[in-house]
């Protein structure tokens, strides 16, 4: 049986053109008070850390490069926007939420903490 990754879906927008993309392809949004990134790549949005796993630079104020990685500001890591992978080596891990664009709104998928169902 193929493992698959259950998600509680949250609605962060009533749509993704509320958000306000930068030159950079990243935008700011809020979960439950809590800013996060939203960054957009080959016309897909991802969510990401607000604060690079390196030292805590905002990543809302890099850019996403041609490979769609985030490049953080500080010190120039990059992460993929869509793995959470540090691309450049460094060893560290962006967490980061798939996002999901649906005819009512944009949903953030956030990783399912309640029970595990018996089949997993
Ligand atoms: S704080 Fe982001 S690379 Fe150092």
């Amino acid at each position: 049986m193929e493992y698959q990754r259950l998600y509680n879906w949250v609605k962060l927008a009533g749509a993704a053109s509320e958000l306000e993309f930068g030159p950079n392809q990243i935008a700011l949004a809020a979960w439950d008070g809590r800013p996060i990134c939203i960054g957009r790549y080959k016309n897909r949005l991802f969510a990401f850390a607000y604060k690079c796993p390196h030292a805590s630079g905002l990543l809302s104020d890099g850019f996403i490069d041609a490979l769609g990685n985030v490049v953080c500001p500080l010190h120039r890591y990059r992460f993929s926007i869509s793995t959470g992978h540090n691309v450049s080596g460094e060893g560290y891990r962006l967490r980061h939420w798939p996002v999901e664009e649906r005819p009512d709104g944009l949903y953030l998928g956030l990783p399912f903490t309640g029970p595990a169902p018996p089949d997993l």
